[in-house]
């Protein structure tokens, strides 16, 4: 059964991208098989996974996929392959998404039914929303129900996870399904007097999932550079213990069974 994880957070520059890219790159090294899906309109995970080139392609894209039904069977035909993962780019058509799936029946479910035309069986199906709560991170939300928060250790975050939560509330609602928080990634840790708050903020707020912590590191933005994750950058860097820990626990959480070797090399 293939599980399905966004990750979300309508504030922008929190990490969503950054965590999204390196926890499939943990996944991969755990031996799991992952589909990548770029749900933002920025495209930032198409560019920062090396297909630059896919954003700015002609039709068929994923805004095709997604907003018009009869275009739905070329999803498959949408996915590339990467060293670490397969990968659904976003285009620079999907800017003009929001308007169309305000209009479309069906609107938040069309991610979900492109998911149903892909035969691979991957193990995770990992989206990467936009940093706004509108129809395209709905799609995410909705397709997924599986949600991972990365945010920043500081008090803005307190914030904008209310108005996220008040959201995936609603949307539980709207669509009567149940949307499980799978943990929180607190990002860009620095050990100020905030930074320490904060952190002892996500534990108290967030009980039941766990928090992890990810630092401040420039080989996260020199991996992005060079169009994979840590894993395939430079295994060496301290923030992979991290990464493998989030991997690790979404596999207990969605009951994999542990990996005979948990190595960078275990990946395909
Ligand atoms: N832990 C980190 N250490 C250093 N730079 C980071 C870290 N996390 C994110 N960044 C950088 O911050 C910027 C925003 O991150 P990104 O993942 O794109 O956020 P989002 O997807 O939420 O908008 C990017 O330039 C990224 O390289
Ligand atoms: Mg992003």
């Amino acid at each position: 059964m293939t599980k399905r994880l966004s990750f979300s957070n309508q504030k922008g520059g929190v990490g969503k991208t950054t965590i999204a890219i390196n926890v499939a790159g943990a996944l991969n090294a755990r031996g799991r098989d992952v589909l990548f899906v770029d749900l933002d309109p920025q495209g930032n995970a198409t560019e920062g996974l090396g297909f630059r080139e896919a954003y700015d392609e002609a039709p068929p894209s994923l805004f095709d996929v997604l907003t018009d039904p009869e275009q739905r069977e070329s999803f498959p035909d949408l996915i590339r392959e990467h060293a670490e993962m397969d990968v659904v780019p976003s285009n620079i058509d999907m800017t003009a998404a929001e308007p169309e799936l305000t209009l479309s029946r069906r609107g938040g479910e069309q991610l979900a039914l492109a998911l149903e035309t892909v035969e691979a069986d991957y193990d995770y199906v990992l989206v990467d929303c936009p940093p706004h709560l509108g129809y395209l991170t709905d799609n995410g939300l909705h397709a997924t129900q599986n949600l991972l928060i990365p945010a920043l250790a500081e008090s803005t975050s307190k914030r904008a996870l209310e108005l996220l939560f008040d959201h995936v509330e609603a949307l539980e609602l709207d669509y009567d399904i149940t949307i499980e928080e799978r943990g929180v990634v607190a990002n860009r840790v620095e050990t100020t007097n905030e930074g320490t708050a904060m952190l002892e903020w996500f534990d108290e707020a967030f009980p039941d999932i766990p928090v992890w912590e990810v630092r401040k590191r420039v080989a996260l933005q020199r991996a992005f550079s060079a169009g994979v994750s840590l894993f395939e950058y430079d295994a060496d860097v301290d923030m992979t213990e991290t990464f493998l820990d989030v991997a690790a626990d979404l596999d207990a959480q969605f009951g994999f069974e542990e990996p005979a070797a948990a190595t960078p090399e275990a990946g395909r």
